[in-house]
Order: C-alpha cells, then sequence, then structure tokens
C-alpha cells in the first residue's frame, strides 16, 4: 500500500525550474531514498511532502490527503503523523537532550511532567543513548549523539512516517554504520515508513530498499538497488560508480 503518493509535481522558484513534473510511489514500511546531484530539490521534495514548501504544479498525497487542499484542522493532525530530522536541524543549545526531546511533547500535548519524563527517557534508550545523557547539552556530545538526540526528538510522538536528509553526512564512518543500523532497528520495531535523502554509498546499499534518483529535473530512475544495474540511464550508471 502506498503511503506518499507524488504525482507531476513541477517546482519553480522565480525563473527557476527545479522539479519539471516528478512522479513517485512510496510504499507503507519501505525505507525509500530520494538521492541525486546536490541542487537537484531533494531538499525541497522532503520539505513539499511535509508541507513546508509550496509547488507550482501536481500533487502530494500522504497517508491519504493531498496536501495542496488540505483543511488546516487536518493539516495539524497530519503533521504529528511524522517526525523530520533535518540535515541542519540543530538541536537548541540552551535546552539539554532531555529538554530538547520533550519540545514537541511540551508544545503539541497536555501531558504532565512525569509522563513527558517517561517518554523521553523511553525514547533516549530507544535511539542508543544512556539515560544520564538526558542531563546534557548539544555542546557537550558529539555529532553522532546529536543525531540520534534528533531522531529521538522526530519519534517522539510516535510517528508512522519519519523524513531523514542526509542523516550521516558529517558523522565519522563509524558513527555513520551505528547510525543506519539504528534506521532499520527502528523501522522493524516501530513499523515505520522511512524517507531519507542521502548522498552516503554505503548507507545507500545498506539501509534503503527502492529508491528515486532525481537528474535533470525529473526522476531518472526509481527502482531496487539491485535493480539500478539493468538501468539504461548513463547518469544512473555513473551516480553509482
Ligand atoms: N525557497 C527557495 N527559494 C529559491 N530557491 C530555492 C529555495 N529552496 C531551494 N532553492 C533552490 O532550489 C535548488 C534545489 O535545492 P535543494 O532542494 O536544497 O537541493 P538538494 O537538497 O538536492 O541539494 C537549489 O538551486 C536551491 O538554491
Ligand atoms: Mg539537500
Amino acid at each position: 500500500m502506498s503511503v506518499i503518493e507524488v504525482r507531476d509535481v513541477q517546482t519553480v522558484f522565480g525563473t527557476k525550474v527545479i522539479h519539471d513534473g516528478l512522479n513517485l510511489s512510496i510504499n507503507e514500511g519501505e525505507i525509500y531514498g530520494l538521492l541525486g546531484p546536490s541542487g537537484c530539490g531533494k531538499t525541497t521534495l522532503l520539505r513539499e511532502m511535509v508541507m513546508l514548501q509550496d509547488f507550482s504544479h501536481g500533487s502530494i498525497d500522504i497517508l491519504g490527503h493531498n496536501v495542496s487542499n488540505i483543511k488546516e484542522r487536518d493539516a495539524q493532525k497530519l503533521r504529528r503523523e511524522w517526525g523530520v530530522l533535518f540535515q541542519f536541524g540543530a538541536l537548541f543549545s540552551s535546552l539539554s537532550i532531555r529538554d530538547n526531546i520533550a519540545l514537541p511533547l511540551v508544545e503539541y500535548t497536555d501531558l504532565n511532567a512525569s509522563m513527558i519524563e517517561e517518554i523521553v527517557q523511553f525514547k533516549i534508550n530507544l535511539v542508543g543513548l544512556k539515560s544520564s545523557d538526558a542531563d546534557l547539552f548539544p555542546s557537550q556530545i558529539s555529532g553522532g549523539m546529536k543525531k540520534k538526540a534528533g531522531l529521538a526528538r522526530a519519534l517522539c510522538m510516535d510517528p508512522k512516517l519519519l523524513f531523514l536528509d542526509e542523516p550521516t553526512s558529517g558523522l565519522d564512518p563509524i558513527s555513520a554504520r551505528e547510525f543506519d543500523e539504528l534506521i532499520l532497528k527502528l523501522r522493524s520495531l516501530l513499523g515505520l515508513t522511512i524517507v531519507m535523502v542521502s548522498h552516503d554509498l554505503q548507507s545507500i546499499y545498506d539501509t534503503l530498499d527502492r529508491v528515486a534518483i532525481i537528474d535533470e529535473k525529473k526522476i531518472a530512475y526509481e527502482g531496487t538497488i539491485v535493480d539500478v544495474k539493468s538501468s539504461k540511464s548513463q547518469f544512473v550508471q555513473t551516480f553509482f560508480k
């Protein structure tokens, strides 16, 4: 069953055409990659999916809702169905890891402090941080730990969908592989559908079920990594070398 349908999406910024008719479909439970050269519009497409960016033409359906003509009340509900970890989605430096993770709960729910603490502790352990890490501040933890804390915040509201923008970029190889394993674990544990922008070839091979490769404003390839080998597109072939 598809949970996200992108149909004929065009995106124009000023006079610059970024997407010229994108079509793709993301199935429930898969880890789906958005790939392509820098500047091809991967982050923009991700932002369009999560209703942070308007597009010029076409439609995006997500969990059965057309995001272009959704009512504000439904939009508010829908936003709670996903978590997002942006590439530069930094943690607030003035807040402890605990308070960073708790932020969506404080903002969107009326849970009391002890319930929130219980959920925060659960999420901290889920992403492989230690309970005592909750007291630390972002400046006191490594890049890999920051990504995990960001992930814990994205998972705070028990979303069905998770959007990740280049989650392993800037991490050392060991932390990057650890993050990949965490993604795989969370998918099977929580039954998440995950949409991930990536540049990291190892991560692409290890985690993605299917990919869409954007090139020249269009989808140059959609399918499994295994089938990439039989793609006739020169661009797609060189992308994987
Ligand atoms: N809000 C915006 N206004 C104008 N141009 C934008 C905006 N957002 C992105 N762009 C441009 O759209 C193109 C695609 O950007 P982006 O989606 O960030 O690419 P990618 O994530 O694939 O590297 C870039 O040329 C970028 O400068
Ligand atoms: Mg980007």
